[in-house]
């Protein structure tokens, strides 16, 4: 009897660490908005054409500034890492760099900011095409994951049918007759994403690296100053998580018809990312998909609990 009561106990530290790390994992994942607000709810519809959004719909949604000025946008992969487009970075200096955080308003003066440490672009990024337009800002410190910064998803899936419900979020011009007015609110749209090869027939020098999406009205689009920001979208037949599929690049001028904008194709660059983080020391990992870790899945944990009931008991 004494002998099980020793084994209980043995047993029993163990399991309370394991659903403490179950727990603590559990906490900020991925794409999910923990305050039940919804896109899908908000009436749906800046950038062009689009409506304020609360950072709480979007908490990944980050702005980069440079000398204290904004310059592009950025989504929050883990607490350590932010994705942006190559692009915004040509001739800055990365320790002017900050990132803004947790707001949807840019004139907040109590505005949480974090300083980049190393900005990694790609090594195959062609200005000229804006192929390979993608970016990794590792920063200083670990960001605070919190209901106003949680990390968007990503995933491996490239087939543009297995997304709905896609959205758009910036700080960039809102009118494009007059590129000096950039709103102090977070504008989101809208837009649908297109086949591949209709953009192609649309757009000239479309790589496959590059995905693009509209409206099927004119006048909603990203524009100048929303580069670098995240095209969210939910799968199919999971309507409850928020997955990054493009990062705004390009466009033909902003809102025209039939010229949709123009996004990095995100599945296309998750080895890249993989690669990156890993050889700097903080590794990113992409797989989780479901709201339970893949190590500790929701049925685990129930388990984990059962087992400690009976232990206990
Ligand atoms: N290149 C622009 C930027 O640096 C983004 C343009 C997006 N244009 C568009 N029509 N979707 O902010």
């Amino acid at each position: 009897m004494k002998r099980w009561k020793g084994r209980r106990t043995d047993l029993l530290l163990p399991l309370v660490l394991l659903l403490f790390g179950a727990h603590s994992s559990l906490a900020w994942v991925c794409g999910r908005q923990m305050s039940g607000r919804s896109q899908e709810h908000s009436n749906a519809s800046a950038i062009i054409g689009g409506k304020p959004a609360n950072i709480l719909e979007f908490p990944w949604h980050v702005g980069i500034m440079n000398h204290g000025s904004h310059l592009c946008g950025g989504s929050i992969l883990n607490e350590w890492w932010v994705l942006s487009a190559s692009h915004c970075f040509d001739q800055v200096e990365n320790s002017k760099l900050e990132i803004i955080h947790g707001t949807d308003d840019l004139s907040t003066k109590s505005i949480k900011h974090q300083k980049v440490d190393k900005l990694f672009l790609h090594p195959k990024f062609d200005d000229w095409l804006l192929d390979n337009d993608i970016a990794l800002l590792l920063l200083k410190s670990p960001l605070n994951l919190s209901i106003n910064r949680i990390p968007i998803c990503t995933s491996e899936d490239s087939d543009l049918k297995a997304w709905r419900n896609c959205w758009v979020t910036g700080w960039g011009v809102t009118n494009t007759s007059d590129e000096r007015v950039q709103p102090t609110s977070l504008q989101k749209v809208k837009v649908d994403l297109y086949r591949w090869d209709w953009c192609g027939y649309l757009l000239p020098l479309l790589t496959k690296n590059m995905l693009c999406a509209g409206a099927p009205d004119p006048g909603k689009d990203a524009c100048q100053g929303d580069s670098g920001g995240a095209l969210v979208c939910n799968k199919k037949r999971n309507t409850a998580t928020w997955y990054q599929v493009g990062i705004v690049s390009w466009g033909m001028g902003c809102g025209k018809k039939n010229l949709p904008g123009v996004y990095t194709k995100v599945s296309s660059y998750l080895r890249w990312i993989t690669k990156q983080t890993a050889k700097a020391g903080r590794p990113y990992v992409y797989e989780q998909n479901s709201a339970c870790p893949l190590v500790f899945s929701c049925r685990a944990i129930l388990f984990l609990y059962f087992v400690m009931f009976l232990l206990t008991w």
